[in-house]
């Protein structure tokens, strides 16, 4: 009766590289959700939390944690985080810098707890972010050759992702790689030490390497800035359709939706956008939700437009058919832009209007 979440999140059609993996993630995902439906039966409406209002479609909502989903001072977080999502994705631990600061000599402790807790949880764990420019290890920015940055990259991948094999079935392989100023010749990052030494094939390789250390894992590509149609999505577009065609094993497209309350669906045409990324076979997830508030309208207005925009965005991703919902965080405390308190719970953890946005659009959006 759960298959529908696992068909949710292995739901790419007409995929040509044949690499999903939807089978094992299928599993895992109603395994996950199995017992979680079983253990709290949705109540009514009003009183559903948005995982059950998320589990009653068979559908995936989830958040970024740190570690303080541990604290025992705060436990609303860690318990928040357990009632209201069924994925979680490390919002820091398991960058290149923090996981394997010393070449080979990989730091697992964090991330195999948070692998405990999202087992404990029946939550989905996903892997952020295997190839990035920013936060590195020192010694990457020292490395001076292409060969030697190609092999420290892959070893990089191949030690994170065996690791995690057959526990973490989603990857972000590789992030922010399109040039916020893209258009050609040259749409890829330039302040990217793999785009200089290695140049865009980095990308590729890093799939590739990323599939062989678990043939089962989905892999995505994931950026910012890219919900709409916009030079830069017009460049990942073009990206992703030449991996493909390419036979390249990618899975998905990440689009991580870090807007403010004025973003606009509709002006930015972004279903239009998700459904050209869904044409070519590829799943899409909105992966890093936040919404800030701006200017110097009343807070109950400024509320309110945010709750808008949250439900836009999630109506969108429902109707284009992504298989997950993610955002940034859980309450604004510990936000990446806590001063613009862009999240669904307030820093009180009580739920915002938001909060009730996402759930009413959960409940009344057609299957
Ligand atoms: C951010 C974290 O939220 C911060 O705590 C950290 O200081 C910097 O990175 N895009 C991404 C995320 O893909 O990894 C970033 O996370 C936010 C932007």
């Amino acid at each position: 009766m759960h298959t529908s979440l696992g068909q949710s999140l292995g739901q790419s059609p007409g995929k040509k590289s044949g690499v999903l993996g939807a089978a094992a993630l299928t599993a895992l995902a109603c395994a996950a959700l199995t017992s979680s439906a079983q253990a709290v039966p949705p109540g009514p409406a009003a009183e559903m939390t948005l995982r059950q209002a998320a589990e009653a479609r068979g559908f995936v909502i989830g958040g970024a944690i740190n570690a303080n989903v541990f604290d025992p001072d705060a436990p609303d977080l860690g318990e928040g985080v357990a009632r209201e999502y069924n994925l979680v994705v490390t919002e820091n631990t398991m960058k290149w810098g923090s996981i394997n600061n010393t070449p080979g000599d990989f730091n697992f402790s964090l991330a195999d707890l948070f692998l405990k807790y999202a087992d404990k949880n029946k939550q989905i764990l996903k892997g952020h972010t295997l190839v990035w420019h920013e936060q590195l290890p020192k010694y990457v920015g020292n490395i001076e050759t292409k060969e030697a940055l190609i092999t420290e990259m892959k070893n990089h991948i191949i030690g994170v992702v065996t690791h995690f094999k057959g526990k973490v079935p989603i990857w972000d392989v590789v992030n922010e790689s399109i040039s916020d100023t893209a258009g050609n010749p040259n749409p890829y990052r330039e302040n990217s030490p793999f785009i200089k030494l290695i140049g865009p094939e980095f990308i590729e390789i890093a799939f590739r390497t990323a599939h062989e250390a678990d043939p089962a894992a989905k892999l995505y590509y994931n950026d910012y800035n890219v919900e709409g149609i916009n030079g830069k999505s017009d460049a990942m577009y073009q990206m992703v359709k030449s991996l493909l065609a390419k036979g390249v094993p990618i899975n998905g497209v990440g689009f991580q939706t870090h807007v403010d309350m004025n973003f606009s669906v509709e002006h930015t045409r972004m279903k239009e956008n998700l459904e050209r990324f869904r044409k070519l076979g590829l799943d899409v997830q909105l992966t890093e939700v936040d919404v800030e508030l701006k200017g110097d309208a009343p807070m109950t207005d400024k509320l309110k437009k945010q709750a808008q925009t949250y439900g836009d965005l999630l109506r969108v991703c429902l109707e284009v058919k992504c298989n997950a919902f993610i955002m940034w965080g859980y309450t604004d405390m510990y936000s990446w832009r806590s001063g613009s308190k862009p999240l669904i719970f307030d820093m009180d953890y009580k739920p915002k209007p938001a909060y009730f946005a996402l759930r009413d659009v959960l409940l009344n959006t057609p299957k």
